[in-house]
């Protein structure tokens, strides 16, 4: 996080991230060589598209809080990493991203892939009656918290639960076809 406060505390108009993330691919047993393997020899590459979506969504999110607590008067955010599909492109937009790029995906699917892209977001903004990006911008935000808040809130849910269980104290509460309901009622996680 400390490279994009700094960058935005030194004047940058905005943050794209992220880039891909320096790997390697694997060992083949047989040769004992790394992979990907170039005249016998490897060396640490770029990993993108799909298998770093997760990582990229976790850098967006942190990100696009820091503007929001921090540079409060608005810096731009382009998220990027593994973006394939319209689904991909909204989970970024419901981060707080003000634009989405893809790299990977146009190399591997050709430019018909942004066509499709845009389809399926339209249909992500069908599905939720949204009539514009902003209507849906940063909407999942709100809903990061800490480790030890998630344990307190599970705490207490489970509480809850129990409290309602001891709604259901005799056999004559069955109802019959509420059975699945009931039973559900009565497990406390
Ligand atoms: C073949 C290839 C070349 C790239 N070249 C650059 C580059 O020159 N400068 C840069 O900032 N990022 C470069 N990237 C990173 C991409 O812009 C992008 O941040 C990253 O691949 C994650 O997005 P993706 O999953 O859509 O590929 C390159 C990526 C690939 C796969």
């Amino acid at each position: 996080m400390q490279p994009s406060r700094i960058a935005l505390k030194s004047g940058s108009e905005g943050i794209a991230a992220i880039n891909t993330i320096m790997s390697v691919m694997g060992i083949d047993l047989k040769t004992l060589r790394p992979e990907p393997c170039v005249e016998g020899y490897s060396t640490p590459g770029g990993y993108s598209a799909r298998a770093v979506h997760p990582i990229a969504l976790a850098k967006v999110m942190q990100i696009a809080r820091l503007i929001k607590e921090e540079f409060p008067e608005g810096r731009s955010l382009s998220a990027i990493g593994g973006v394939e599909t319209g689904n991909d492109a909204a989970e970024f937009i419901l981060l707080g991203a003000d634009t989405v790029q893809v790299c990977t995906g146009v190399m591997m699917h050709g430019y018909g892939l942004v066509k499709k892209l845009c389809t399926e977001l339209q249909d992500f903004m069908r599905m939720h009656d949204f009539s514009s990006i902003e209507d849906f911008r940063g909407a999942s935000l709100p809903y990061f918290t800490t480790h030890t808040d998630l344990v307190q809130r599970q705490k207490e849910a489970i509480k809850q639960r129990k409290a309602i269980r001891m709604g259901l104290q005799s056999d004559k509460d069955w109802t019959g076809d509420g059975f699945v309901k009931e039973t559900e009622s009565m497990v406390s996680n």
